[in-house]
């Protein structure tokens, strides 16, 4: 059994004996131990979660009774394409100045599953993507592969302006700083209510991250973005929630179930 950044404990399964090289390389990079191939992930008690390995597929499965499903990242699959059609992804556009500047270069400084950064990379964006948990970082390899093997011109146009730097974005290399116009930050915030039910992929997010130093994080998150030469900084909150460390943004673009908050530096 091995802990995590969070105190979760994680394993690694291989769903087939196919799957047990890539797995064993897995575990290693991962410093988790690897369960017997095609071992029951429900009946695990052993462990709080467990990464597994399906051919191209990485996901995480929380064990237990009641346990969400499995959550990978999934480009382009249903709720993108359901995103996308909607116009839910007009206000993260609108937000980031989609349109003020051919090619917008934008730091995703917590990129998560992704999902944030495909959509500014379908909106044309060249979006370089910072994730410093070592588990999402393998989603996320494992969802660009998974959908790269899809034969999709959209999708490999979408993903040829994403790049996927692994590590915590304060410490990104000054080189790949350079030329970004915009900073997007979606950070965690602590879980208000623990009994209610949350999204698979938040309830993930919860699990792997430290809710104590999640809400300070955020807060030197936005100091350490604002002290860099870049237009824009962006932040995505819940509705209500206070400004990340008592600073006022420039503006607010707002939506039922989500608010951006936009500190404008300069013009793009
Ligand atoms: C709420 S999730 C972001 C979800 C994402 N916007 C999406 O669309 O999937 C926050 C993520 O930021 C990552 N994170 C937090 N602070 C970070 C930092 N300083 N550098 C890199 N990643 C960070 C966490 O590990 C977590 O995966």
């Amino acid at each position: 059994m091995s802990t995590h950044a969070g105190q979760l404990s994680l394993a690694l399964l291989p769903t087939a004996p196919a799957d047990q090289v890539f797995a064993t390389v897995l575990a290693q990079r991962l410093g988790l131990p690897l369960l017997p191939v095609g071992s029951d992930p429900g009946r695990n008690e052993q462990v709080d979660a467990i990464v597994i390995v399906s051919g191209e597929a990485v996901f995480v499965q929380q064990t237990g009774r009641g346990a969400p499903g499995p959550v990978a990242a999934d480009f382009g699959g249903t709720a993108m394409r359901h995103r996308r059609r909607s116009g839910h992804n007009e206000l993260l556009g609108k937000a980031v100045g989609v349109g003020k500047k051919p090619r917008l270069r934008v730091l995703d400084a917590t990129a998560g599953l992704g999902r944030d950064s495909f959509v500014l990379a379908d909106l044309g964006c060249d979006v370089l993507l910072c994730e410093r948990d070592p588990v999402i970082v393998e989603l996320l390899l494992a969802g660009m592969r998974v959908a790269t093997a899809h034969g999709d011109s959209w999708l490999d146009e979408v993903l040829g302006r994403m790049l996927l730097c692994p590590g915590d974005a304060r410490e990104a290399p000054t080189a790949s700083l350079a030329g970004v116009d915009v900073i997007y930050l979606d950070p965690m915030f602590p879980q208000r209510d623990k009994s209610a039910a949350v999204k698979k992929e938040m309830a993930l997010f919860q699990l792997l991250l430290d809710d104590n130093a999640a809400a300070q994080e955020a807060d030197e998150l936005l100091l350490w973005a604002l002290q860099l030469d870049v237009a824009r900084v962006v932040v995505k909150r819940p509705p209500r929630a206070p400004d990340l460390a008592g600073r006022h943004p420039s503006h607010r673009i707002s939506g039922k179930a989500v608010r951006y908050d936009v500190y404008v530096q300069r013009k793009l």
